[in-house]
């Protein structure tokens, strides 16, 4: 196969948004679940992996915590990385029924509820037995779904004082095989706290969708204020709980046990909210590429080299002198087009290309002619399909679970990588789902910087004007994806 040739000839930053969609991975078993369904064998030499079975995990996560308090926000990361784990979760918004089921009552008997900041008061003795009524509808909800098959339904509520946490426990105690957990957020720092009341006025909350900003603003205020003189932090020694206390700081624990709680627990740790990017780049254009071949360990081709040239400027305009640090994986290809960056470099085994196993170095004509009915086989479920002697898309999925926790961690970071690990780790950015992860277009010669924003993560994509092979394979007598639009706003809001 004689690749298409590519021209990149516009070194343009382009601005694009998606919707967010789902997507997962496999890991261990908790305890108790059944076997897994082992890889099944298809005709040829592969095999399909299979979903891991976690049909035993049922926990209900309610938050905890004030308005403007960061609780969609890490309701929502929580989501997105326990459902790249394969879990089954949804986020269950108390706000968001209130809404809706004011909006059937407007339309049922022309009532307009007041939902200012008087509805939110303690002495509101109607509101306040109406608010404790969606809370509990949220939950029963929330637990019949768990029954249908959820694993982790996220409560997001402020659950903020310990009468609601003692509903919430004793509703969840008469279920058998359900545990509730508690996450407490609080936020001390003010900026960080106006930061979030000017994104609850600014992103088109329907709250205050007839409401002028700077009304807003202050009915919001009072909305805290009014929550902050009943609030109670979690003192309950029974309850198991995580507190994050100024997202980053500081963490406590209690009563956190098991496999899945403790997956919860250390991904919460690893998170910061501190502005940065995470820019990634496939290396240079390399030898293979040119010849059509996958896998293998060749070095780069004389555009290839050019690319590892620029690198370093494109960079230096991006970045300024802000701090940055270099991953490659330890195939050549990656530290050669990371050689000329000025900065501290890492190589991670982790960020090596996928596998192709048996099928490494063989160009897709040859495989196809060896090996027919694999070849079929994977583009009929790319991402289950495992390379005899390698691995699937889904292995690769898992074994990158320590990077993306350590890119929770980190702040500014270059990866120079591969086709198919910037297609997990930006699938894991923009929670795209498993069918479309192996045909997400990651074409070479191209810097893409992500930056993660409250609800989402922004994407640009520069473009040197360096030719290179193209080497993406669309999916075959499908649509193509098309490149996703970004979007940063609050997805947890009524459509
Ligand atoms: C809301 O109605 O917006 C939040 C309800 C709550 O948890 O207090």
């Amino acid at each position: 196969m004689q690749p298409d040739a590519v021209d990149n000839s516009d070194y343009l930053p382009a601005d694009i948004g998606h919707p967010p969609i789902i997507f997962g991975a496999g890991g261990p078993l908790r305890k108790g679940s059944q076997a897994p369904t082992p890889p099944r064998s298809v005709v040829g030499i592969g095999n399909k992996v299979a979903k891991p079975d976690y049909s035993e995990a049922k926990i209900v996560l309610a938050m905890v915590g004030l308005p403007a308090r960061g609780k969609s926000y890490l309701s929502n990361k929580l989501m997105r990385y326990l459902k790249w784990l394969e879990y089954n979760v949804k986020v269950f918004n108390v706000g968001q029924l209130r809404r809706s089921r004011a909006r059937q009552k407007a339309q049922q008997s022309g009532i307009q509820e007041d939902h200012t900041s008087s509805y939110f008061s303690h002495s509101n003795v109607e509101a306040t037995k109406l608010r404790d009524e969606l809370a509990q509808d949220s939950l029963e909800m929330l637990i019949q779904w768990l029954k249908d098959g959820g694993n982790v339904g996220i409560h997001d509520a402020t659950n903020s004082t310990r009468s609601r946490r003692a509903m919430i426990e004793a509703r969840v105690a008469k279920e058998k095989g359900i545990y509730v957990i508690f996450l407490e957020s609080i936020c001390s720092d003010p900026a960080v706290i106006a930061a979030n009341v000017a994104l609850k006025v600014s992103s088109g909350d329907p709250d205050y969708k007839d409401t002028s900003r700077e009304e807003a603003k202050r009915d919001f205020i009072r909305r805290i204020k009014e929550y902050e003189a009943v609030y109670e932090t979690i003192t309950e020694p029974h309850l198991s709980y995580l507190r994050i206390t100024n997202v980053g700081d500081e963490v406590t624990l209690s009563r956190i046990n098991g496999y899945l709680q403790s997956r919860i627990a250390f991904y919460l740790m690893n998170l910061h909210v501190k502005p940065r990017s995470i820019f990634v780049s496939r290396h240079g254009e390399s030898q293979y590429n040119v010849d059509g071949k996958i896998g293998g360990d060749s070095s780069l081709s004389p555009r290839g080299l050019e690319y590892a040239k620029a690198l370093p400027g494109l960079v230096r305009d991006n970045i300024g002198t802000a701090p940055l640090t270099v991953w490659t994986s330890t195939l050549q290809r990656t530290i050669q087009t990371a050689q000329d960056l000025p900065y501290t470099k890492l190589t991670w085994k982790s960020l090596d290309e996928l596998d192709a196993g048996v099928c490494d170095g063989m160009t897709y004509e040859e495989i196809e002619q060896a090996y027919p009915d694999d070849f079929a086989n994977r583009d009929e479920d790319k991402f289950n399909y495992r390379y005899r002697g390698g691995e699937s898309y889904r292995d690769v999925v898992v074994r990158l679970e320590p990077v993306i926790m350590e890119l929770e961690r980190q702040e500014n970071i270059l990866i120079i990588g591969h086709q198919a690990i910037l297609r997990c780790l930006y699938a894991y950015f923009h929670d795209l789902p498993q069918t479309d992860l192996p045909y997400i277009k990651i074409p070479l010669h191209t810097v893409i910087k992500l930056t993660p924003k409250a609800y989402g993560c922004d994407e640009e994509r520069y473009m040197l004007p360096i030719k290179a092979v193209d080497t993406h394979r669309p999916k075959p007598h499908v649509q193509q994806l098309e490149v996703p639009l970004i979007n940063s706003t609050r997805e947890y809001y009524d459509k």
